[in-house]
Order: C-alpha cells, then structure tokens, then sequence
C-alpha cells in the first residue's frame, strides 16, 4: 500500500451519520459526525423509521464535508450489524462513491470498527494494538467479549442474551425520567447518590461468557414500583454498580482464562467513568494493560471503520481491494469466529 493511502469512512448503522478520511492509516484528516439524539430524544430511544431518514437527509453533505475535495483509493463502509434502513443509506452512498471515483469498496463490521477506535489519540494512530488481547465491546446494541490473534481472528466468547448493557441503561433512564441517552445521564446522577443503597443481581451466567441485562432492568422497575419516593442517586448509583461489576468480573476471567495481558474496552458505554475506574483497577491488580477507547471515538463514528478497513488491508493485502462494488449489507452481521 501507498504510504498516503487514503480512505473515506462511511457509518451509519444506527443514529450517527458519520464519514471519516484516513490517510496512511494514522492521520485522522477529518471525522464528520451527525448526531441524530435531537430527533429521538422525545421517544427515549432509535426509532428506524427516523433514524433511515435522517440518514437519507445528511449523508451527501456529511460525506462532501468529510472528503472537502481530496482524492481517496478506497471507501469503506459499515455493512452490519445496525438497523437495514440506516445501512442501505450507508451502502448506496458508498457504492455511488465508488463507482463515481473508480475506487474499490470494502464492506465493514461495525464492532470491528469499535475495537479498532481503542487506536486513536487526539486524532491519530500511534499505538496499534498488541495482540492476543480480551475485547469487551460495549455499545446501545451490542454487549460482546471476545478473544483477538490479530486483526480478522476473532473468537467470540460470549455476547448478551438480551438487553445491551447501553440499552439497559437507556432503559433505566427512560424508567426515571431521565432523557435519552440514558448512559450520561444516569452516569451523572450516578456521583450523588451510594452504590451500596440497593443491591440489584449482578447476573453472571457462570459456566458461560454471556451477559444478560434485562434482569437488572427488571429489579430496578420493581424496586420504582415498591418505593416512592425514590432516590434517584442512590439507585442510579447501585444500578451503575451491577452493571460494571458484572462487566468487569467477566472480562478479568476471560483475560485469566485466556491468558492474555491485553485488554481493549470499546463502544459507547467505554466512556462510562465508573466502567473504566474499575476495569484499570482490576486490570491494574493483575498487571494487565487496559486499553479504552478515546471518550470522544467512543460513540459511533466513521474513523473506526476507515481504521478497521485499513488493518484488513494491511493483512489480507491486495485480494481484499479487488474492484467489487456490489457489497450486500447484513443487519444482523457477525464477526466470523476463527479457530475453535
Ligand atoms: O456505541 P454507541 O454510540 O452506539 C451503538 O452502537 O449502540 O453507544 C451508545 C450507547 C447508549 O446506550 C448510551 O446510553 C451509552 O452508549 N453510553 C453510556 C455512556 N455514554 C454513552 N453508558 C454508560 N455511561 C456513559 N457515560
Ligand atoms: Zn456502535
């Protein structure tokens, strides 16, 4: 690859329209994001229909702003997992882009691209990963723990069996009254209150790398129901508590387990303070090298996928950049589990 190999960025899985410009897969040269919160913020959550408009609306300019007029070898996009309507917009623009500069195209997974945003520092890339390492992508949609070789060789180890750790906190928060979304807010309330006032499950799953969420959910409208008035702090706090404990216990096993010496945390609900002071901590204890996400590449944006698209690149080489324009999207896209 040339050294300013350039790739254009495209994300619009969920409600972030997004288009990044990388060159030489270190130089972060702009990473435009659209925020669409405003739009779902009334309804405590994503609505598709929105979000796929939203999308239409934006993506031109989004990409014109991202590109401001540089010539690019490659764009790159998210394919999956996300919601199909947000991923077609991504897909059509992508391929017209393509298509229009005579460019190949490679199609992304977009918890690929969390992983690889852990490699940014104030807009560039100057510490890749070190590998074998425990991945744990936390996001809105996806609570996953994964054991890394390289790029490509992923071994899934556990996922959730329901709610996302982000969802439950979107979900809690919409419980309080508190606005979307509810990471922040929650998180925030959080300081005031006693993570020992309630003692909600912190649900293991042992025998398995699994979470589930929704049960923490649950005890917390339970605990809403049986008290009133409540205290806001207090059951934000121990609600914040459950969860990051029960996130970071299985990460440490799954380090021991595997034996690695690397952690990597990514996805929006990396940038929970209380998340990252355990995970260092615990790491810490163990000499573990924790590794997070910057906080402002944690939510979704269209530099991880340039980054992931580039270290795909580097290791597959030129067979991954045969001119193929057709790249169908997949909602519910899987990172392909290598070994056993
Ligand atoms: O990665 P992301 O932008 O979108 C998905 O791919 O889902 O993650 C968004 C999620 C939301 O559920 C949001 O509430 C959560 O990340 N989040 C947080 C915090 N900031 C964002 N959760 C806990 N604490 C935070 N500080
Ligand atoms: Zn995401």
């Amino acid at each position: 690859m040339k050294k300013d190999f350039a790739i254009l960025g495209i994300e619009s899985t969920c409600d972030e329209t997004s288009a990044a410009l990388l060159v030489g897969g270190k130089t972060l040269v702009s990473n435009v994001i659209y925020s669409q919160i405003e739009e779902h913020k009334k309804y405590h959550g994503v609505v598709p229909e929105l979000a796929s408009r939203a999308h239409a609306a934006k993506i031109a300019s989004v990409i014109e702003q991202a590109l401001n007029g540089r010539e690019i070898d490659c764009v790159a996009f998210a394919r999956g997992p996300g919601l199909p309507g947000g991923l077609m917009v991504g897909r059509v623009a992508a391929q017209t882009l393509a298509n229009f500069k005579k460019v190949p195209i490679l199609g992304m997974n977009h918890l690929e691209g969390h992983l690889f945003a852990c490699e940014f520092e104030n807009g560039e890339v100057k510490n890749p990963l070190s590998f074998p390492l425990v991945a744990l992508i936390v996001s809105g949609g996806h609570t996953e723990l994964w054991y890394v070789k390289g790029y490509g060789q992923y071994k899934v180890l556990g996922r959730t069996r329901d709610d996302a750790a982000g969802e439950a906190f979107d979900k809690v928060a919409k419980l309080l009254g508190l606005a979307y979304p509810g990471g922040p807010q929650v998180s925030a309330q959080a300081l005031k209150g006693r993570r020992d006032a309630v003692d909600f499950p912190r649900p293991l799953l042992p025998g398995t790398w699994d979470f589930s969420f929704s049960g923490i959910k649950t005890s917390v409208s339970y605990y809403l129901r049986d008290h009133c008035p409540v205290n806001v702090p207090d059951v934000c706090a121990s609600f914040e508590q459950a969860v990051c404990e029960t996130l970071v216990k299985k990460t440490m096993q799954a380090a021991q387990y595997y034996k690695v010496k690397h952690i990597a945390v990514g996805g929006g609900v990396a940038a929970n303070s209380l998340l990252r002071e355990m995970m260092s901590g615990e790491g810490g204890k163990r000499g573990l090298d924790v590794r997070f996400v910057p906080r402002g590449m944690s939510s979704d944006n269209a530099a991880m996928i340039a980054l992931a698209a580039y270290r795909r690149l580097q290791q597959a080489g030129a067979d991954a950049l045969q001119k193929k324009w057709n790249i169908n999207i997949n909602p519910n896209l899987k990172v392909k589990n290598w070994g056993k």
